[in-house]
């Protein structure tokens, strides 16, 4: 069984005396050395300062670097003006690299497509005219339900580019997520595609925005519709529209202007500890300027002559700030695939790395430990010598799964980059640097320079090396969430108020004996399924929407692929009554997917009689979580009802 960071396992975590300090040749050339962290240490702020002026093209400079006189809410780079979509794209472009490759995109049956910052830029500017033709102004939201293909990045840009705000809704989210993430931001277009492609079949995409848009009462005013695999799909007069059309009429002409430092860039929706999603809103410079130095610095960016791979999707952070910004504001040249990695077949991604000659692979540990699963052969088929540095990101990496990736895929040369960071802190906070520190297997390690990160105690005190604690941000950062959208309040209370003047994570961390950071997961009611954060409240919420159901809890337990998987138990209500033959766990799993989509479907619903509460009603979740884990539940003197848990114990080995 694989090792994970829980409980005792975690013991044997700070064991972990491996080292791996960078070949003299990896840190002669790197992009930053070692004398970094003092230099931004001496003045935090003038760091990154110097960072966002020599990272950036400005339309206009800033006059003050970081305004926190109204904390928690910050601004960055006061004054400046910056356009995201000009720093991306076109000073490229001005530059002489207008044939560099910006994307090579590659579609799951096969198509492909080689675009260069050339094209990019002409479409984006055709885009920008399109979007503008429709009625989208500064500051206007477009809701984005696109697959992993270009028209995801040129829409996102071209939003940005004038000033909207662009909300990309996971492809894998149902029609009823969708809308709720429409009403909340109120966003006036929708750019969607008929379908993608799904294991080697065509699935689609537009029928879910359809639903989404059934009801009456939203703001959307129209559908831009990408072709992409060219099944039928309804279709509204004046409201749809094909994206192609729309292209074709649009000018390739469009002069970007700057847009303010702190302009809204975009909401991206997130799972917090209460049902409602909360529409993380990031801001123009602050965010460009973090995302494009740490895709530099942790990546150790070559724009001339790598070939830079993250295979997350467009829907999730991951793919805003290491796709879409910080590569092409650094002029990086970079593979997008649309599918899945054993379709057609379980080498698909070492087959693209050796096409491509991938130099740089930025993925996450649950894909790594499914490769494990599937066996070395399957890398061991390709050449993938290019590689030369190799990332991870959304979940603690466990030193197994580290270490394969390390000698199979690294071939034990590469250096592997763990970086922690979350939808609100917009760009990476803790991760090595490359040219710079001796990696250890399973930890995250250092904050970057520049990033005031800390492990505390209960009371806010930092707990001293060896110990564990919550992990905090001390000072503000510049690609920090500004708000939660619509509500400040909740923002405030969310991140600020746990620890006086602290930005709260809800991450569990640990210091080592070096000082070196562990991640241990979330200490709150958020799950980490695959790398993708799910809200147990969210889907209790869903369960107890069924007709069927009169009570849930949900409980994340530890998972040897996915990190963590849900499981729910249910109480049914006394007079439904079920057919012969339906099986209600089956019926209720397929129920979340339709509420809030198949990445949330619990992988077991158990029916049980009760569940564990306190005298004071409050559900249990700890106990279930043990029962959970095959684990003894332990002490349960403090439930209302002792016998519950023997109850449920029993009923779940049968
Ligand atoms: C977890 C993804 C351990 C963490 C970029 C965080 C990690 C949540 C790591 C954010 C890592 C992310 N090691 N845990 N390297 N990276 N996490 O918002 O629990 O989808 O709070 O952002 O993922 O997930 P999010």
């Amino acid at each position: 069984m694989s090792q994970t960071v829980n409980g005792d396992a975690f013991e044997n975590l700070l064991r972990e005396e491996r080292k791996f300090p960078p070949t003299p040749e990896f840190a002669a050339a790197a992009n930053v050395r070692g004398d970094i962290y003092a230099k931004a240490a001496e003045d935090r702020v003038g760091f990154w300062a110097e960072q966002a002026r020599s990272i950036l093209t400005w339309s206009k400079d800033f006059d003050e670097a970081l305004d926190w006189s109204d904390a928690p809410f910050a601004k960055w780079f006061v004054g400046g003006e910056v356009n995201a979509a000009y720093n991306a794209l076109d000073r490229h472009v001005e530059a002489g690299h207008g044939n560099r490759v910006a994307i090579y995109f590659e579609g799951e049956p096969g198509d492909t497509e080689t675009i260069t910052y050339a094209d990019l830029t002409e479409r984006v500017k055709r885009a920008a005219n399109a979007f503008e033709s429709l009625g989208i102004r500064k500051g206007d939201r477009v809701a984005v339900y696109l697959p992993m293909i270009p028209e995801a990045v040129v829409t996102m840009l071209a939003c940005a580019r004038i000033g909207a705000v662009h909300s990309v809704v996971f492809g894998g989210f149902s029609a009823d997520a969708l809308r709720s993430r429409i009403d909340d931001a109120e966003a006036k277009l929708v750019v969607t595609a008929d379908g993608t492609y799904r294991r080697g079949k065509p699935s689609s995409l537009k029928p879910a925005v359809d639903d989404a848009l059934a009801a009456p009462g939203h703001t959307v005013e129209h559908v831009v519709v990408v072709k992409r695999n060219g099944q039928d799909v309804a279709w509204t007069e004046g409201r749809d529209v094909h994206w192609a059309d729309l292209m074709e009429a649009s000018s390739p002409e469009h002069t970007a202007v700057g847009h303010d430092s702190e302009h809204p860039l975009f909401i991206l929706y997130t799972s917090g500890t209460t049902g409602k999603p909360k529409g993380i809103l990031h801001t123009t410079a602050g965010y460009l300027t973090q995302t494009a130095f740490t895709h530099s610095a942790v990546f150790d960016l070559k724009p001339e002559t790598d070939v830079y791979w993250c295979t997350a999707d467009i829907g999730w952070v991951t793919g805003h700030s290491y796709v879409t910004y910080g590569p092409l504001v650094n002029g990086a040249t970079q593979v997008m695939y649309e599918g899945t990695p054993d379709t057609p077949h379980q080498g698909r991604w070492w087959e693209l790395v050796q096409k491509y000659k991938v130099s740089i692979l930025y993925t996450a540990p649950t894909a790594i430990r499914t490769m494990m699963k599937w066996g070395r052969e399957i890398p061991d088929k390709y050449d993938l010598s290019s590689l030369r540095v190799l990332g991870s990101v959304g979940e603690p990496i466990n030193p197994e799964a580290w270490m394969w990736y390390r000698e199979v895929i690294g071939h034990g040369k590469a250096p592997i980059v763990d970086t922690w960071w979350q939808t609100e802190t917009g760009a990476i906070m803790i991760a090595p640097l490359p040219g710079v520190t001796a990696t250890k297997p399973g930890s995250a390690q250092v904050p970057l320079p520049g990033i005031a990160v800390d492990v505390v105690d209960e009371n806010g005190a930092p707990v001293p090396n060896g110990h564990g604690g919550f992990l905090v941000v001390r000072e503000p950062w510049p690609s920090m969430l500004r708000t939660i959208w619509g509500d400040p309040e909740r923002y405030r209370d969310t991140y600020w108020s746990r620890f006086e003047g602290m930005y709260f994570a809800g991450d569990g961390a640990k210091k080592d004996d070096d000082g070196d950071i562990w991640l241990l997961g979330r200490v709150d009611d958020v799950m980490n399924v695959s790398g993708h954060r799910l809200s147990t409240t969210e889907i209790e919420s869903a369960l107890v929407s069924h007709e069927w159901v009169a009570e849930a809890a949900v409980v994340g337990a530890v998972d040897e692929t996915t990190g963590q998987a849900v499981v729910a138990f249910v109480i049914l209500r006394g007079e439904v009554e079920i057919a012969e033959g339906e099986d209600p766990s089956a019926v209720l799993r397929a129920h979340v997917g339709k509420e809030i989509g198949p990445i949330a479907k619990p992988k077991h619903v158990l029916v049980v009689p009760e569940l564990p509460k306190t005298r004071s009603g409050k559900i249990m979740r700890r106990l279930l979580k043990d029962v959970a884990e095959g684990r003894d539940p332990g002490d349960a003197t403090t439930l209302a009802d002792p016998g519950v848990m023997q109850q449920i114990a029993q009923d779940l080995r049968k």
